[in-house]
C-alpha cells in the first residue's frame, strides 16, 4: 500500500471492524507467561510510530524489556502491582530533547531522491526557531515576548516557548503512538496495560534513562491471564465530554 497519494484516502478498515478492535481492547493485569514474538514486537512497534506526530519530529523512543532480571526488576519498581508481572514491559519515554538531531533526519530520510526547498526551509529554519528555547530556555522566554507583540496583527502559534512546553510537546505525540502501540498488540491477539504507577527515580536507574526522557507510561504485554481484567467497562455518558457547536 503506498500511503503518499493525492487521491482522497479510501478506508481499508471497515468502521465496524475498528470498533471491534478498540472495544475488543481493556486493561489487563494478569497475564500468561508466553513469550511475545520478537516479530510481534517489531511489528507493532512498526505501526506505533505510523501514529501523528508534531512536524514530523517524532519525538518517542522504546525500551524493550524480555530480560528476566531486568522484568524482575521492573515489578518492584512498579511498586510490585500485578500488571507489571509481563512477560513484556515496553518503556515508552517523550523525547524533547531529540528535535535538532531529528530536523537533520528528515532531511536523511526524506523518501524521495529531491528533498523539496519548502522542507529543508522549515527544517532548517522554521523548526529551531519554533523548539529551540535557549540555555535555561531563555530564548523560550524572549520568544513568548516577541510572539506576544507579533501576535497582535495576526494569528500566531504561541507554544511552544519553555522547557515545560516542550515537555508537554513531546508527551502529546507520544500519547498517540503509545495508542497505536496497544491497539496494534491487541490486533495480534496480545492484551496490554498502560501503566503510570511506578517509581519515577527507580525507574530511571533500572533502565538508564537518558536525563531528558519522560518515561509516559510502562507498557504490559502478554497473553490474557485468567481474571486478568478486573472490572467491567464504564466510561461517562458521551454528552458529558463532548459540546457540539
Ligand atoms: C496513563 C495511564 C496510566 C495507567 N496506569 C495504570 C497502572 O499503573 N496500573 C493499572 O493497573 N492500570 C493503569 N492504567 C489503566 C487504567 O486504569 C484503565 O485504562 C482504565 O481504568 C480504563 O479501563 P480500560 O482500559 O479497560 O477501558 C493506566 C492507564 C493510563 C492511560
Amino acid at each position: 500500500m503506498n500511503a503518499f497519494s493525492s487521491e482522497p484516502a479510501v478506508p481499508t478498515a471497515s468502521p465496524a471492524a475498528l470498533r471491534a478492535l478498540i472495544e475488543s481492547r481493556r486493561a489487563v493485569r494478569r497475564f500468561t507467561a508466553e513469550q511475545v514474538p520478537q516479530a510481534v514486537i517489531r511489528d507493532c512497534l512498526e505501526m506505533a510510530v505510523l501514529a501523528p506526530n508534531s512536524c514530523n519530529l517524532q519525538p518517542w523512543s522504546f525500551q524493550v524489556v524480555r530480560d528476566p532480571a531486568l522484568l524482575h526488576r521492573l515489578h518492584y519498581v512498579c511498586m510490585s502491582q500485578n500488571a507489571a508481572k509481563a512477560p513484556l514491559i515496553i518503556a515508552v519515554l517523550a523525547r524533547p530533547d531529540t528535535w535538532k538531531q531529528a530536523c537533520k533526519d528528515v532531511v536523511t530520510y526524506w523518501p524521495e531522491p529531491e528533498v523539496p526547498k519548502r522542507i529543508l526551509d522549515f527544517y532548517a529554519r522554521t523548526a529551531p526557531f519554533q523548539y529551540n528555547q535557549g540555555p535555561l530556555g531563555l530564548l523560550g522566554l524572549f520568544k513568548r515576548q516577541l510572539v506576544r507583540l507579533l501576535a497582535l496583527r495576526k494569528p500566531l502559534m504561541r507554544k511552544p516557548n519553555s522547557k515545560a512546553q516542550m515537555r508537554l510537546w513531546a508527551v502529546k505525540s507520544t500519547a498517540l503512538a503509545s495508542e497505536n502501540l496497544m491497539l496494534a498488540f491487541q490486533s495480534h491477539g496480545y492484551a496490554t496495560c498502560p501503566m503510570e504507577g511506578f517509581d519515577e527515580v527507580r525507574l530511571r536507574q533500572v533502565l538508564d534513562l537518558p536525563r531528558e526522557a519522560i518515561p509516559i507510561m510502562l507498557l504490559a504485554v502478554g497473553r490474557q491471564g485468567e481474571k486478568g481484567i478486573y472490572n467491567p467497562r464504564l466510561r461517562f455518558p458521551l454528552e458529558q465530554h463532548v459540546t457540539w457547536l
